[in-house]
């Protein structure tokens, strides 16, 4: 299906589409898709159907990934290296994707990062512009670039990766907490400015044992997760389906929402 068919479905159409979740004919941009969550949308995407452009820092990383979707699902894959928090790098990757396939159908602002401090007066003004930079101000410059460019063709589907840490913000992440918060205030904005087209949802994480969690005291962690309705933290892949229903036509009418997965926080 191509983006130009991808509208709201005629009323009184009947049955589900047998391509709902499917992203052929698509290109999907994932931040951050080198490993963790990204790595998995990256590759749920590609066998639904899409060409995918894959980014983070590390190049190298990037492009061993691009060479595993293209020989696992046939896919064309664009590997890019850059620092998602710096501003003057976006432009660049905007081009090398548009360039590369002519458009980008789905955005998914997925690279993030916490730093770990003890008291609020140890996180230092480089810690805080850090996280915020890479959290906040990268995916509004990147969403601002991309999803005009999805207004001015007529669609597409923007994906904030937050985390419930913007909603119960703990101690030990603030900064973190409130760049997640106003990541998810930019999802409302962004659905209006760049509406009645492009979609702009919010895919809320809960933990999940990618490489953050190494860091994490699994002892304490264990604990908490006993608070939550699933008594577990999640499995990188199991952020796929949240994935595959924002970025597809499956979610035709959802916008500026907020989708949390999270196993069931208290
Ligand atoms: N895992 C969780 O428990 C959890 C919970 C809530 C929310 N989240 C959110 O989910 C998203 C993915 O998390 P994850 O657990 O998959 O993280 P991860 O395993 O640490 O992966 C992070 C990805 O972002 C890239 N990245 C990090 N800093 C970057 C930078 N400055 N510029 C460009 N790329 C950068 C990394 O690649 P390079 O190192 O090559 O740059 C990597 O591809 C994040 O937004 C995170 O905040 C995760």
């Amino acid at each position: 299906m191509t983006q130009e068919s991808a509208g709201p479905r005629e009323p009184g159409s009947s049955g589900p589409s047998s391509d709902l979740f499917g992203l052929t004919g698509k290109v999907a941009l994932v931040t951050g898709g080198s490993r963790g969550l990204g790595r998995e949308m990256v590759l749920a995407f590609a066998e639904a159907g899409a060409d995918v452009v894959i980014t983070s820092r590390r190049l190298d990383a990037c492009r061993a990934l691009a060479r595993e979707v293209t020989e696992r699902t046939g896919r064309a894959a664009l590997a890019y290296g850059c620092h998602l928090g710096h501003w003057d790098e976006l432009d660049g990757l905007v081009e090398a994707a548009y360039q590369r396939f002519g458009k980008v159908d789905v955005l998914v602002n997925n690279a993030g990062m916490s730093v770990p401090y003890g008291r609020p007066t140890d996180v230092t003004e480089k810690m805080w512009d850090s996280v915020v930079n890479l959290n906040l101000k990268g995916p509004f410059r990147l969403t601002s670039l991309i999803g005009s460019r999805m207004a001015e063709r007529g669609g597409g589907s923007i994906i904030n990766v937050s985390s419930t840490g913007s909603i119960r913000p703990t101690p030990g992440i603030l900064p973190y907490a409130a760049a997640k918060s106003g990541l998810n205030a930019l999802t409302e904005g962004f659905a209006r400015a760049f509406g009645p087209t492009v979609r702009v949802n919010c895919l809320m994480a809960g933990p999940f044992f990618t490489d953050v969690s190494k860091a994490w005291d699994m002892p304490a962690v264990e604990e908490t997760l006993q608070q939550h309705a699933l008594r577990r933290g999640g499995r990188p892949e199991e952020i796929v389906g949240a994935a595959l229903f924002l970025a597809s036509d499956a979610s035709s009418y959802t916008t500026g929402a907020m989708l949390r997965a999270d196993g069931g926080i208290p």
